[in-house]
């Protein structure tokens, strides 16, 4: 259990917060695909932490990006600069590397959370990807930010019309990579709706796909099974 300082903050439209967070010990260890357990409140009532995927972490420090959904996260979004955020981690699997490449990178919505930093990763050092990423609202485009400068192939829809950008579900942007490039592997992680799509879709049958679920939460640390999910 650790306490993580807020050294930075940002809004980022009514839904999404930001928080770069310095805490070594996380730091040092987290890998792409690990999150932490977050203590929302300063009492137990919300008696659950609540999990937040690591968004990028390098020296002493740590990221968080999150939507406000409700209780937790909304308590934790009131947290500001100097505050202390009591967290436990890095927790959960990261993504394995089997490969070089070329990778293709799936995110939908909040997805964009680990899979921002494995791309992080494979930028470091020198591995090929193209990243894909879609948004359901024209608002959540603004997470683009996070993406801007980058040295990346990057490939941006949303369901809603918005400007420079394909007009569409992300699978749809995937599928079209899938078809003009050649990969070794896919990288995803979003909603369920978005990953259940995917694993239906013949086109991409034929690649192996490590894919990061979200789900209810109790322990983080593999006691409790509340997280376990149905393979078929
Ligand atoms: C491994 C993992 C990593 C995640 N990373 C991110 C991230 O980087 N950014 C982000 O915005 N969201 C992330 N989430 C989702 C985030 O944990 C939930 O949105 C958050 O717990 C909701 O808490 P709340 O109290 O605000 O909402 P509540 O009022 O409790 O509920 C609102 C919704 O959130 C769901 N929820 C509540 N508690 C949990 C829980 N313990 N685990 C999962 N879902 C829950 C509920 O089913 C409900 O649909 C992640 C979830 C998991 C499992
Ligand atoms: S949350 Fe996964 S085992 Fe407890």
């Amino acid at each position: 259990m650790s306490k993580a300082r807020i050294v930075e903050k940002k809004e980022l439209g009514k839904d999404y917060i930001y928080f770069v967070l310095r805490e070594p010990g996380i730091a040092s260890l987290a890998s792409p695909g690990q999150f932490v357990m977050v203590r929302v409140g300063g009492s137990w009532d919300p008696l659950l932490r609540r999990p937040l995927g690591i968004f990028w972490a390098e020296g002493e420090h740590f990221a968080l990006l999150f939507k406000v959904v409700g209780r937790g996260t909304s308590a934790l979004g009131n947290l500001n600069c100097g505050d202390f955020v009591d967290v436990i981690g890095p927790l959960g699997n990261s993504f394995s590397r089997r490969d070089n490449g070329p990778f293709l990178i799936i995110a939908g919505g909040r997805g964009l959370v680990p899979l921002y930093f494995l791309a992080h990763s494979f930028s470091r050092v020198k591995l090929p990807f193209v990243f894909c990423v879609g948004f359901k609202f024209r608002e959540e485009l603004q997470l683009l930010r996070f993406l801007e400068g980058k040295n990346w192939k990057i490939f941006v829809a949303c369901e809603e019309e918005g400007e420079k950008v394909f007009c569409g579900t992300v699978l749809d942007v995937a599928r079209l990579c899938l078809r003009q490039g050649s990969f070794s592997r896919i990288y995803a992680c979003g909603p369920h709706e978005f990953l259940r799509s995917m694993a239906m879709d013949n086109e991409f049958k034929n690649l192996p796909v490590e894919a990061s679920f979200e789900a209810l939460m109790g322990c983080g640390c593999g006691l409790c099974l509340s997280c376990a999910i149905k393979k078929r």
